[in-house]
């Protein structure tokens, strides 16, 4: 793809991957993603916000053939999908400075080795002329990592945010125009990356109420020209109270488990509560974490092996708790032969999540008539807490 007009001046580079199927060595991308960055023209001055990943190097550089000069790289965020480019746009064009935040700036030093000359740093609500356009820069540190930063374009009114607002989602759409597409993709998005720092994201969030925003143009995924679609979402995921769902991520290694899973998903279903259950040996994590965001309860079902939890079951666990939904119930199902301290191991995995531990259902061997009685008792418990929290 070449650049892309947003308006005059302001143009949308980047590449679209289509290909990449996991980010960081962890987060599934059936979608792809993209790394979009912004060419801004002010009558003095050209800023190039963000870069690309580096295997997509030669697509930034043929979209900017015929930029003779750029002055400002603003880099929102240092990691390297964003900036992991700016030391090759910074020898192509010898003047350029890196425009960060202090914190930006210790970090791409460290990590891209940017020599210290080529730097300035800005504080919170800093401008910066282009000429007739104005760089505003807001500090949102921990979207998601400590140095990030937006910029707003005042006179434009675009609210440029790298990560936050993201979606990894490949698609030649300059705007988000398939709205259920790209709300999915930006609910997986925000539950892998920004769920861990909810609470700041909601002072970030409260941090841009103010401003007069005509379109957010993140990093990743399609340009929003109706912003309240994806600030209202963020609301949502963010402050809103968890919904009438219990997430279930389970392993089983001979059906004790899987047929206590299957009771306890019925019994939960006959009480009115919704269920999304997840085995373990084949689950993309992005949807575990998608049905987290809302999920009240979670319950973990996993067989006892080597004296402890299914090794499966302890990253599902360690995961949840990484990520810190808005959980606020927990229970541990499952069977084992003889003796183990798999209730005490999980519990403790998920120490991060601040949850009322439900009576467990760990019980030896093949479930019986006494243990689906317990599972029906737990059911009743979890449907009587989300009743009475009115979740729904
Ligand atoms: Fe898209 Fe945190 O990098």
């Amino acid at each position: 793809m070449g650049a892309e007009r947003i308006t005059e001046g302001v143009y949308k580079l980047g590449a679209i991957d289509w290909d990449r199927r996991l980010f960081d060595s962890l987060i599934p991308l059936p979608d792809g993603t993209s790394y979009n960055a912004y060419l801004i023209e002010g009558s003095e001055k050209t800023a190039l916000l963000d870069t690309v990943d580096p295997s997509m190097v030669d697509i930034l550089f043929s979209q900017l053939e015929g930029v003779r000069s750029i002055d400002y790289i603003v880099a929102h965020h240092a990691e390297q999908d964003h900036a992991g480019v700016i030391p090759d746009v910074l020898v192509k064009y010898p003047n350029a400075t890196v425009v960060t935040t202090p914190k930006g700036k210790e970090i791409l030093t460290s990590l891209l080795r940017v020599e210290d000359q080529r730097f300035i740093t800005v504080d919170d609500g800093q401008t910066l002329s282009l000429g007739q356009r104005t760089l505003e820069f807001i500090h949102t540190p921990w979207v998601h990592w400590p140095e990030t930063m937006l910029t707003y374009l005042q006179e434009d009114k675009i609210l440029f945010t790298c990560d936050f607002f993201g979606s990894h989602l490949a698609t030649t759409d300059l705007y988000a125009t398939d709205k259920a597409r790209v709300y999915e993709a930006a609910k997986r998005y925000y539950a892998e990356i920004m769920m861990p720092f909810r609470q700041i994201i909601a002072k970030n969030l409260e941090k841009i109420k103010d401003y007069e925003i005509a379109a957010i143009a993140p990093s990743h995924g399609p340009i929003y020209d109706r912003p309240t679609f994806i600030i209202d979402a963020y609301h949502d995921w963010v402050s809103s109270p968890p919904k009438n769902l219990v997430v279930i991520p389970y392993v089983s290694m001979h059906d004790s488990t899987r047929k206590m899973v299957a009771h306890l998903v019925n019994a939960l279903a006959k009480r009115g509560v919704k269920i999304e259950q997840f085995n373990l040996e084949a689950t993309d994590i992005g949807k575990l974490a998608t049905a987290l965001v809302d999920a009240a309860t979670i319950v973990v079902g996993t067989p006892a092996v080597l004296g402890g939890p299914h090794p499966h079951a302890i990253f599902a666990a360690y995961l949840a708790n990484a990520l810190k939904p808005k959980v606020k119930f927990a229970s541990i199902i499952g069977s084992y032969a003889w003796g183990s301290r798999t209730i005490e191991q999980l519990s403790e995995v998920m120490s991060n999540l601040k949850v009322e531990i439900l009576e467990p259902v760990f019980r030896k061997g093949l479930p019986q008539e006494a243990d689906f009685k317990a599972l029906d008792d737990l059911a009743d418990n979890i449907a009587s807490k989300h009743k009475e929290h009115n979740f729904v």
